[in-house]
């Protein structure tokens, strides 16, 4: 049996830290907003689990479909021999890739969670006994150092998580996943298409309501991690699709005027009735922008995949 190597590259205490500053800025600004990072706590994470299940919420589905078809393509693409994971979380759609890959070495799944990790790297390491699994502890988003592995190296990027940055965040993102990368290297890229309105905003707003109880979800978070005095049942569930940056926007809407008093950060937020706070932006992709983002990056797109549906796509790209 392999080993399994656990480093940790965040302190302990750096998630308390982080939180904090994000509450503190996105609360005492307008409009108020918080980054989707923080739904993720334990049920947070159970409850984005049960998401990918709804009969909505297509995009799992439509990546798994390509990757069980394209698996064999990608793997004669880049003979990958270390498969680096950014937010790896369950790693449950990585299997396509680990099947497909026979030369591969080693698996470096990266996520800020160290049970997702543990859980994920065991549940792997029983179906390939041979591979070498290196999980980082770490913030995908400011390009980890990685371990000394061979290459060719494959950086997945699934899901679609990347439309959770908004346009800056996501050239920052891009450039340090680039300089992750030696010639020779490749990323492969999970994003949402853009679709009918109607069918977009049905995935963050199902009819069994567990898409609200998600996004809720983050007023438990304050609650737990920072003493905030908040009801969830304050807040309605609000999904809405922007036309113009063609993302959507999740929020929660104040049923009342109120205030959110947080004592940890020695702060009262008022809240009129009707006050929004984003909680979550979720971009939706084209080819071309997707194109030229990775170029913009130092990346060239080499493949595009979809689903049946045209859904939503996987890119492999190069660095150029
Ligand atoms: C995990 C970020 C890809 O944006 O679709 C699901 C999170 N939010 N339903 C997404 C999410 C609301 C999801 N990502």
């Amino acid at each position: 049996m392999s080993p399994f190597l656990l480093t940790r590259t965040l302190p302990e205490d750096a998630t308390t830290a982080a939180l904090r500053a994000d509450v503190l800025h996105g609360l005492t600004r307008t409009p108020k907003t918080l980054p989707p990072k923080w739904f993720y706590d334990t049920r947070g994470s159970e409850l984005f689990e049960e998401i990918t299940r709804l009969p909505e919420y297509y995009p799992t589905r439509a990546e798994r479909e390509i990757l069980a078809e394209r698996a064999p393509e990608i793997a004669a693409a880049t003979g990958a021999r270390t498969l680096v994971e950014l937010g790896s979380g369950s790693s449950e759609k990585t299997r396509f890739l680990l099947d497909a890959l026979p030369s591969l070495h080693s698996y470096v799944p990266v996520d800020v969670s160290e049970s997702a990790l543990n859980g994920a790297a065991e549940a792997l390491l029983a179906d390939h006994p041979d591979l070498n699994v290196h999980a980082l502890i770490a913030d995908f988003t400011h390009g980890p150092t990685l371990p000394v592995t061979p290459g060719p190296r494959l950086v997945a990027f699934l899901g679609g998580t990347i439309g959770n940055l908004l346009p800056d965040e996501r050239a920052l993102f891009l450039r340090s996943v680039r300089a992750m990368l030696d010639p020779g290297d490749f990323l492969l890229l999970g994003t949402d298409l853009v679709k009918d309105e109607a069918v977009l905003v049905r995935a963050y707003d199902d009819a069994a309501g567990v898409t609200a109880e998600f996004n809720k979800n983050v007023l438990a978070v304050l609650a737990r991690e920072l003493g905030a005095d908040v009801d969830p049942g304050d807040f309605d569930h609000v999904a809405r699709w922007d036309r113009d940056n063609e993302w959507i926007e999740m929020r929660l809407r104040a049923r009342s005027a109120l205030t959110v008093k947080i004592p940890e950060l020695d702060l009262v937020v008022p809240f009129e009735q009707g006050e929004e706070l984003r909680t979550e932006v979720s971009a939706k992709f084209r080819q071309d922008g997707v194109r030229t983002e990775l170029a913009a990056a130092g990346m060239d797109l080499t493949h595009w995949w979809t689903d049946g549906e045209g859904r939503f796509a996987l890119s492999l790209a190069t660095a150029s």
